[in-house]
This record gives structure tokens, C-alpha cells and sequence, in this order.
């Protein structure tokens, strides 16, 4: 039987990105019917709202979701997709695996990060407003059921997949109270699970000694906004945001994208780089229980990048994003 998927093509390179990763994903033969939805931009022209509650039925319904990067405006304008979604369907924990790609220049090699990052709240809760003109608030939202589901989650997916070491990234010296629920729950949790060490970083440590000395790290487990910043600052020391990929979970649902956003600069000159939504795409075949198709295109995909012949301009060629995603189909 097919597996029934929701898509969201997103917007600038989203659609040339979704475009050549399902091509890939067809050539392998997994069954997959598409559900195809619009977010962003393009559905407020055509539905009035950015956010469509057909699309959160559908993700809903079918329980898995493909999704390209969906431009957000800053400082006003709409509210953005991406966190609208990761609340509606309660994806509490993002997991953004940080490895190196063989082949794809970096600052370190043989990295192996794993990032989980609290995704439903903290600052990212939304809940801004003007005390009085030229004073605003911002609303850090900590619950004590989030922060404990989140640790259970990083020490469940340590010891799935054989982790040493879990670290908990806070800033409790100064927000005692929120950072400070934080890390009780971590320590809390993370007792449950003696066979998996535990470590405690503060946020602003943590970035220096990612950038000095990146191996002693492991699964890093962290509130929204710091998960945020330092997942980008990981996928720095492995080539950039081209090249990773991102799930977000929940208890019913599931949706994987690229890290990166929808690059108007370069948005339909087909030349984007489809990888990091390509190897998200390997997660969600990982997850619906196809790792035979997800291994393949891993390795057709490690393989074009590690022969440099057939490369786009970010990782330093001047293939196009489907001349690209051909190359990997025809390493399938
Ligand atoms: P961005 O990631 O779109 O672009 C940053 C730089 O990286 C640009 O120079 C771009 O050309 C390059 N780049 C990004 N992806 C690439 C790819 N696949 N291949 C080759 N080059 C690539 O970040 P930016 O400019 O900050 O954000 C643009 C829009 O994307 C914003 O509206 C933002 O809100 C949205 N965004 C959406 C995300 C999502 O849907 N999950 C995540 C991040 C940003």
C-alpha cells in the first residue's frame, strides 16, 4: 500500500528544491501518494489565510509531512507557517542531526552531532505586546510538562541510537526561574537513565566551545530559541545550512524540512541546492519505515558529492539543481 504524504512545496527555491527531491524519491519506487498543499505567501493570495487549515488536517491525517522552506516577513506581516505548524500539530522536538558529508568542504571533519531542540515554546511563544509606546514585552512561556517531554525525548533517542552523553544547554545563572525549570527536568529525567552521561552547559560556553572543540559534545538537548542559534551554528562546521536536515516530531505527527530558509536570492534560477531537504526526506523514509530507499539515496547522494563532477554552486560546481538531482538518480 502507498504511503499517503503531505507536501508543502514552500515558496523561492522551495518549489525547485521539493521538485528534484521528489523525482529522487520516485526514482527508488517506495510507494508514496502525495498530498500536495500550499503555505506561506501563495496561500494567503488564494485562501486569505498563510496557514490554511486544510494543510494541518492534512499532516494530520496522514501523519507524515514534506516540507520546503516557507518565507517568513520580519518585524510585521503574517505570523510565520513554521512555528504556526510545529504548535498546531504539537511537533515538540526538533532534531537536527549535525554530520559531516564526505566530499563537501568544512572547518571539521568526522563530526557527529545530534541537536534536539524544544520547539513548542519559550520565546517563540508569540505572546509580544507594547506596555506603553517604546517599551514591549516578550513572553519566555516554560511548562514543566514541555520541559520533561523534551528530556525524555533526547535520553529515549540517546539510548535508541546508542549515545554516550547527553548535554543540556541553559542559561539558569540568569533566568533562574525559566532556564532554571528547564534544567531541573533535564536532571530530573535524565536519572531514569544512568547508563547515559549527563552534562550541563550554559548557552553562551557551549557556542565557544562548539567552535573549539566541537567532539566533546554528543546530543545537545535545548529551549526553542537556543536550539535555534546553535543548530545554525553547527551546521557551520560541517559546509552550512546547504547540507542539514531536520525533523520535527510529535506523539501523532510528523514533518521534515530543510534547516534553511526559502533563498529569494537565487529563488528560480534552478540553481539551489536540493541536499539538506534531500537527506531530511532520508529521515522521513527512515520514519515511515523504508530504510532501504532512505540508505540508497544516501549513498547516490554521497556518492555525486564525493566525485565532484556534478556539483551545484554552493558546494563549488556549476550544475544546476536539476542536472544535480540527475546525477543522484542515475547513482540509484
Ligand atoms: P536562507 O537560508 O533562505 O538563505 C541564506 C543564504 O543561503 C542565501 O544566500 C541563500 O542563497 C543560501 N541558501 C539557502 N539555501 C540554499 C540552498 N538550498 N542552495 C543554495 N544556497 C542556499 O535564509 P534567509 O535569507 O535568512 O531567509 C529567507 C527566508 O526564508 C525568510 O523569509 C525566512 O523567514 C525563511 N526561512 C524559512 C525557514 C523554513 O521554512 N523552515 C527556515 C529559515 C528561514
Amino acid at each position: 500500500m502507498a504511503h499517503k504524504i503531505t507536501l508543502i512545496p514552500g515558496d523561492g527555491i522551495g518549489h525547485e528544491v521539493s521538485a528534484a527531491v521528489v523525482r529522487i524519491i520516485e526514482a527508488t519506487k517506495v510507494a508514496i501518494e502525495w498530498e500536495t498543499l500550499i503555505a506561506g505567501a501563495e496561500a494567503i493570495d488564494r485562501h486569505g489565510t498563510p496557514l490554511p487549515p486544510e494543510v494541518i488536517e492534512s499532516v494530520r491525517r496522514n501523519g507524515v509531512a514534506l516540507k520546503g522552506p516557507v518565507a517568513t516577513p520580519v518585524g510585521g506581516g503574517f505570523p510565520s507557517v513554521n512555528v504556526g505548524l510545529r504548535q498546531a500539530l504539537d511537533l515538540y522536538a526538533n532534531l537536527r542531526p549535525v554530520r559531516n558529508l564526505p566530499g563537501v568542504p568544512s572547518r571539521f571533519g568526522d563530526i557527529d552531532l545530534i541537536i534536539v531542540r524544544e520547539n513548542t515554546e519559550g520565546l517563540y511563544s508569540g505572546l509580544e505586546h507594547e506596555v506603553v509606546p517604546g517599551v514591549v514585552e516578550s513572553l519566555k512561556i516554560v511548562t514543566e510538562r514541555a520541559c520533561t517531554r523534551i528530556s525524555i525525548f533526547a535520553f529515549e533517542h540517546a539510548r535508541k541510537h546508542k549515545r554516550r552523553k547527553v548535554t543540556v544547554v541553559h542559561k539558569a545563572n540568569i533566568m533562574k526561574k525559566s532556564d532554571g525549570l528547564f534544567l531541573q527536568c533535564f536532571r530530573r529525567v535524565g536519572v531514569e537513565y544512568p547508563d547515559i552521561e549527563r552534562d550541563e552547559k550554559i548557552v553562551d560556553n557551549t557556542c565557544m566551545q562548539l567552535v573549539m572543540n566541537p567532539y566533546q559534545f554528543d546530543v545537545l538537548l535545548m529551549e526553542n530559541l537556543y536550539g535555534d542559534i546553535v543548530s545554525d551554528l553547527a551546521a557551520g562546521l560541517v559546509g552550512g545550512l546547504g547540507v542539514v536536515p531536520s525533523a520535527n516530531i510529535g506523539e501523532k505527527a510528523a514533518l521534515f524540512e530543510a534547516v534553511h530558509g526559502s533563498a529569494p536570492d537565487i529563488a528560480g534560477k534552478n540553481i539551489a541546492n536540493p541536499t539538506a531537504m534531500l537527506l531530511s526526506a532520508v529521515m522521513m523514509l527512515d520514519h515511515i519505515n523504508e530504510p532501504e530507499a532512505a540508505a540508497r539515496i544516501a549513498a547516490a547522494l554521497n556518492t555525486v558529492i564525493q566525485s565532484k563532477k556534478t556539483l551545484t554552486r554552493d558546494l563549488g560546481g556549476t550544475a544546476s539543481t536539476t542536472e544535480f538531482s540527475d546525477a543522484i538518480i542515475a547513482a540509484l
